[in-house]
């Protein structure tokens, strides 16, 4: 990736949605460089492995000179700062959204001071969609084909009926 202003996107993204895609794209825009984080969710049982997650960002976004993806463990702040970085990126729909990213804003930003968190409002195409909702509506035979790229609606799919 090239020098420049970069911002870490950090995210479950079990699987990434076209909301992500959304983020990232302006993310993208507005910084030199993005890194997209995903959480390797130790505790937490996801659909997708890390590594299925990273293939399916790539998939979703395409290739782009400026835009990294990668895996991370533990601290997100430690992350942040292993990288070099000093703004976290983070999509924002409604107000089920906001408590929780405040509290989270407020403790990364307890922990890394230096490190501010620059919050997206989801265009609002999106504001409705998330990993959780999707992963719920594929697995009860609705239609996500709007909300997912179409590599990550087969995957979705094999998934689900390996289950
Ligand atoms: O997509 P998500 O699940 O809303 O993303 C949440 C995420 C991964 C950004 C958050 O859980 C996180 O940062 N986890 C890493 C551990 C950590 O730093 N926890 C303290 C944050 S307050």
């Amino acid at each position: 990736m090239a020098e420049g202003r970069l911002a870490i996107y950090p995210g479950s993204f079990d699987p990434p949605h076209l909301g992500h895609v959304n983020v990232i794209a302006r993310a993208l825009a507005a910084f030199d460089r993005v890194l997209v984080a995903v959480v390797g969710n130790p505790e937490k049982r996801s659909l997708f492995t890390p590594a299925e997650r990273m293939e399916m960002i790539r998939e979703s976004v395409g290739d782009h000179p400026n835009l990294d993806v990668d895996q991370f463990d533990g601290l997100l702040v430690d992350y942040v700062r292993a990288r070099g970085a000093r703004t976290i990126v983070r999509g924002l729909r409604a107000v089920q959204d906001f408590e929780f990213e405040l509290q989270m804003a407020g403790m990364n930003r307890k922990l890394a001071p230096e490190v501010d968190t620059l919050f997206m409002m989801t265009d609002a195409d999106w504001f409705f969609v998330s990993s959780r909702m999707v992963r719920e509506v594929a697995s009860l035979g609705g239609d996500v084909s709007q909300m997912v790229a179409p590599s990550v609606l087969a995957r979705l799919h094999r998934r689900l009926a390996e289950r």
